[in-house]
């Protein structure tokens, strides 16, 4: 509890501990520092840099190019990336692509841990690129997405990462039980110290439309949602309920997404179980904080910084945000 018992005014001032910056940085309770973020990447097999339309400043990147990429981010002291595919990867109804040992991003990763031995390497367990449908799972012939038998695909899409050098796997698919089959598949594998990055709490949210842009999802998803697995925004009890199976089951790490408009989420997940929690500052937040910035209706450096700070007043160990590269170059400048 706060200690409310302090002496009035004008005994106790508030402004006295604003009134100079030294005091202001002194007496600051959050910091943001580079290793607390993450950035995400889309690779692509075309020959090309593409730019992402809904995403301004972001592009998918040629595999070729990759290798200087990484270097690039390395060298701006950022120290995890998070692999996404992009749009040409086969799609098929069982998603086998998903796992095909000569697939991008596994060798995404092996380039990776090539070139850059130290950057962390992040892989999304879903498989929404691989799927004709563009949802996260096996459907059946009424469109229902399977969960048994997409947890047994999940299963060997880590396998496959883990295999080309993965670090972190983070299933994003909100399929019940996959991180129990996955911990006990990885474990007999020998991947005992491969992470489980838990995408516990993801809301069925609109935020993710430039990221399904992205990847090359929307299309195949058409007018389908993925409410039938993804959370229901209007609920965070539930939350709770999915962080503490995802630990139960042997979670390493969990994931509150998105973030902004969850920060409350985020603050009871952090404050119930006191465990490494990330928040993913989505897409359609980048896309929202950009499209401003252009218009100039808001100071891009100050309104991203405003947002890295909520995200660890409200609890946020790890922040996975686009603007990742942008605010390694922010807070270099100023230590300048
Ligand atoms: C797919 C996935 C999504 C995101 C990360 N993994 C989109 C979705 O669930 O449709 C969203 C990321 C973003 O919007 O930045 N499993």
């Amino acid at each position: 509890m706060p200690i409310l018992n302090r002496a009035p005014f004008p005994i106790t001032r508030l402004r006295r501990l604003r009134s100079h910056g030294f005091l202001r940085e002194l007496v600051q309770e959050n910091q943001l520092v580079i290793t607390d973020l993450i950035y995400p990447i889309f690779i692509t097999d075309m020959d090309q840099r593409e730019p992402v339309l809904s995403m301004p400043g972001i592009e998918r990147i040629p595999l070729r190019e990759l290798a200087q990429e990484v270097k690039e981010i390395q060298s701006l002291g950022i120290r995890v990336v998070a692999l996404f595919p992009s749009a040409q990867v086969e799609k098929s109804i069982d998603a086998r692509a998903a796992y095909d040992p000569n697939g991008l991003i596994q060798r995404s990763i092996r380039l990776i841990k090539q070139t850059c031995p130290d950057l962390g390497v992040m892989t999304d367990g879903a498989l929404d690129p691989y799927t004709l449908t563009g949802q996260d799972g096996l459907t059946n012939e009424q469109g229902l997405v399977l969960n048994d038998e997409t947890v047994d695909v999940l299963v060997q899409q880590a396998l496959s990462h883990a295999k080309a050098g993965s670090d972190i796997f983070a299933p994003s698919d909100m399929m019940d039980g996959r991180i129990g089959a996955l911990r006990q598949a990885l474990d007999a594998a020998g991947y005992q110290d491969m992470i489980l990055l838990a995408y516990s709490a993801k809301y069925a949210s609109s935020f993710y439309g430039p990221f399904r842009d992205a990847v090359g999802s929307a299309t195949h998803l058409g007018k389908q949602n993925k409410a039938t697995y993804q959370m229901n925004p209007a609920n965070s009890d539930e939350a709770l309920h999915e962080v503490t199976l995802d630990l139960q089951e042997g979670a390493d790490m969990v994931m509150i997404k998105p973030g902004l408009p969850y920060l409350d989420v985020l603050w009871r997940v952090k404050q119930t179980f006191q465990v490494p929690t990330v928040v993913y500052q989505v897409s359609g937040e980048y896309a929202m904080l950009k499209a401003a910035a252009e218009k100039n209706y808001l100071n891009e450096r100050l309104a991203v910084m405003e947002t890295m700070l909520a995200f660890k007043r409200a609890g946020a160990d790890i922040i996975i945000t686009y603007f990742a590269k942008q605010i390694a170059r922010w807070l270099r400048d100023e230590n300048d």
